[in-house]
């Protein structure tokens, strides 16, 4: 059984074992966009005061070297030879100076267009701004003949010339992407190629041989909101595993610099950008940075991060719900990033429970800071404002033998289901109960309490597939209230486990109390307000 917020027809969900091999993105590409700030509105001038400000901000020297274009750049309407055209009132010098000007800056150049019939947004009128598709091969000579490094492709009107923006295409959008690919490919030089579907197709599972980033989710912005960070981070946790040298999740632009996030909120967002190897392109307007903004933008050691050699995402650990996030990820020189997330929009002392990232002792030094916290055996105690993030490079790493659990499957003679939960099978080897929510629920009967009972943790596996472009209560996740021998309920709030409902998550955790020694306890999930995910089976550690 299954209950999607909606439905498509994913394309091949195939694991691409190999990156786009151009050559480059071997490390996130990292730059400007004037997106959040400009919108498609952006002048000539506008653009080469740009340039001068990344420069003169000292950011373009720490690696920020893309200077894009976004919507707005275009023409209307292509030659009489069919070539794409500029706004010439806009860039009145036209695009191929001004590629010269931003690489005379010592930068590069980076262009904008779309796989669809017009590119976002609205000129006004009737008219639209030129799309790509079906001139790829044109669009890909023009483009690098001006001197284009990087390209940006959209899917604005990509159905039809009249469906604006659509999250469910009736058909498979990677042969729109895999023209541009090919196109880019037979002109000599090398263009970073950004794939922006917006998550709709679930791109990480087919675009690492097409581009090298995908859009994993609906636009960050604007308007600017903690909620839109939220709805982010939580759409990325299946998809982590799938960034790589010259493929990377693209979580979209930075927001860091524009109203609408508290400076620990930037923070947190920056480090969490950084960590999971998203491409980092600042989107404010440099010209008035403030301070705080440059710091954040600026830190070199959560630059580091992001640029580090070996290219793998920090993952989704452990989430304690309303309270923080764990996640973390090995670095090149075999050390481990850490990232807590407070998910309090308060100050709260916290602490961290190295267990979580499965370690004993570490010697740690805070990225933030730059501060060395020296050897932390077990725990580290900290104070968090709201909404900020620890970030913590762990080295001389002591680790914990991992966990092991009794398992107990959801679809049994053991359980009981009531009201709407059924099981549901997945495929020929697993089989879930769905439809727990409502007046749905699933009790696990039988769970060995051990010979003292008390305080276990346990370790759930789980399908959710409910995914959104919008912010929601929970956005990227569900809730599920769980209770042992129908004690108080815990909420959960549990990520996607992918975008469609046959991909498992396996081993959320989450503390539990009140078991009684012994075989005689029960585990019951429900939510009495909404669907909570598909479960495959619970696990409790006994020890
Ligand atoms: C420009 O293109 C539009 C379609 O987008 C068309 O209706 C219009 O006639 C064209 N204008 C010129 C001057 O070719
Ligand atoms: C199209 O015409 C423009 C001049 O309007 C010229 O610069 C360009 O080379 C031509 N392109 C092709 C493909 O013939
Ligand atoms: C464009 O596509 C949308 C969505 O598939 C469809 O509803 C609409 O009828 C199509 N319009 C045209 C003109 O084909
Ligand atoms: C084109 O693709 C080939 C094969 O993947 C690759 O070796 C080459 O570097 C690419 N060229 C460009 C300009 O991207
Ligand atoms: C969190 O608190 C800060 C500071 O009080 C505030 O600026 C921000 O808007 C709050 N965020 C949310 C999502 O409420
Ligand atoms: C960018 O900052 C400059 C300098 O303060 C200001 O003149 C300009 O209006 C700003 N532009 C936008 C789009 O915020
Ligand atoms: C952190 O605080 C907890 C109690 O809140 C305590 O059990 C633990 O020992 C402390 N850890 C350190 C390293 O001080
Ligand atoms: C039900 O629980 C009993 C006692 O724990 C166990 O022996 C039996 O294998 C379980 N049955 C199923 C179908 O899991
Ligand atoms: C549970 O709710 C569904 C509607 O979601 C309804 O069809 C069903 O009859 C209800 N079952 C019980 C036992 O109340
Ligand atoms: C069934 O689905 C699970 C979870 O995605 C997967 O691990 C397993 O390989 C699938 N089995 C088959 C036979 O497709
Ligand atoms: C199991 O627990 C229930 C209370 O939920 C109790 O009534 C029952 O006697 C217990 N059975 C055993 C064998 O301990």
């Amino acid at each position: 059984m299954q209950f999607p917020a909606l439905l498509f027809l994913a394309g091949s969900l195939f694991t691409a074992a190999h990156a786009l091999q151009n050559g480059l993105a071997i490390k996130p590409p990292m730059g400007w966009n004037p997106y959040n700030v400009f919108l498609c509105d952006t002048t000539e001038d506008q653009y080469h005061t740009a340039a001068q400000a990344l420069i003169k901000s000292g950011l373009s020297s720490l690696g920020y070297q893309y200077f894009n274009l976004d919507c707005g750049w275009q023409g209307t309407n292509r030659t009489e030879n069919g070539t794409f055209t500029w706004d010439a009132t806009r860039i009145p010098s036209g695009v191929p100076a001004l590629a010269s000007y931003v690489h005379g800056l010592g930068l590069k150049f980076g262009v904008y267009s779309d796989a669809g019939y017009y590119s976002c947004d609205f000129v006004g009128g009737s008219a639209h701004w030129l799309g790509s598709l079906g001139h790829e091969k044109a669009d890909a000579a023009a483009f690098t003949s001006w001197g284009a490094d990087y390209l940006k492709y959209d899917n604005c009107y990509s159905v039809n010339s009249t469906d604006f923006v659509d999250y469910n295409p009736p058909f498979s959008l990677e042969p729109h992407y895999t023209a541009m690919r090919d196109a880019l490919n037979s002109t000599s030089r090398p263009v970073v190629y950004s794939v922006c579907e917006w998550g709709v197709q679930d791109p990480a599972r087919w675009a690492t041989s097409v581009g090298n980033s995908w859009r994993i989710s609906n636009d960050v912005g604007p308007p600017n909101s903690w909620a839109n960070i939220v709805r982010i981070i939580n759409q990325v946790v299946p998809v982590t595993g799938f960034a790589g040298p010259g493929a990377w999740n693209d979580l979209d632009l930075l927001e860091v610099g524009n109203t609408g996030l508290s400076v620990a909120e930037q923070q947190s967002h920056f480090a969490f950008w950084a960590a999971v190897k998203s491409p980092l392109l600042i989107s404010t307007n440099l010209s008035n940075a403030a301070q705080s903004t440059l710091d954040i933008l600026g830190n070199t050691r959560i630059i580091g991060l992001n640029q580090d050699s070996l290219g793998k995402s920090i993952s989704f650990k452990r989430r304690y719900t309303n309270d923080y996030d764990v996640w973390s990820g090995p670095l090149a020189d075999g050390s481990t990033v850490a990232l807590l997330l407070n998910w309090q929009n308060q100050t709260r002392p916290l602490t961290f429970d190295l267990s979580d990232v499965s370690f004993k002792s570490a010697t740690a030094i805070d990225l933030w800071s730059g501060e060395s916290l020296g050897k932390v055996v077990d725990s580290y105690n900290t104070t968090l404002d709201g909404h900020a993030s620890l970030v913590l490079r762990l080295s001389d790493t002591i680790s914990l033998p991992s966990p092991s659990f009794t398992y107990y499957p959801a679809s049994s003679t053991n359980t009981t289901l009531s009201g709407g939960a059924a099981s549901r099978s997945v495929n020929s080897t697993i089989t879930v109960v769905g439809g727990i929510g409502y007046n749905g629920s699933l009790t696990f009967t039988g769970i060995d309490g051990g010979s003292s009972g008390g305080s276990k943790l346990v370790s759930i596996d789980y399908i959710n597939a409910d995914f959104t472009y919008q912010n929601t209560d929970c956005s990227n996740c569900r809730n599920a209230y769980i209770s042992v021998n129908g004690g108080p309920a815990q909420q959960m709030q549990m990520p996607i486990s992918g975008q469609s409902w046959d991909i498992l998550f396996s081993g959320y955790l989450v503390g539990l109390s009140d078991f009684r020694p012994g075989r005689n306890n029960t585990i019951q999930f429900a939510n009495p307000n909404a669907w909570a995910p598909d479960i495959l089976r619970i696990g409790v550690r006994l020890s």
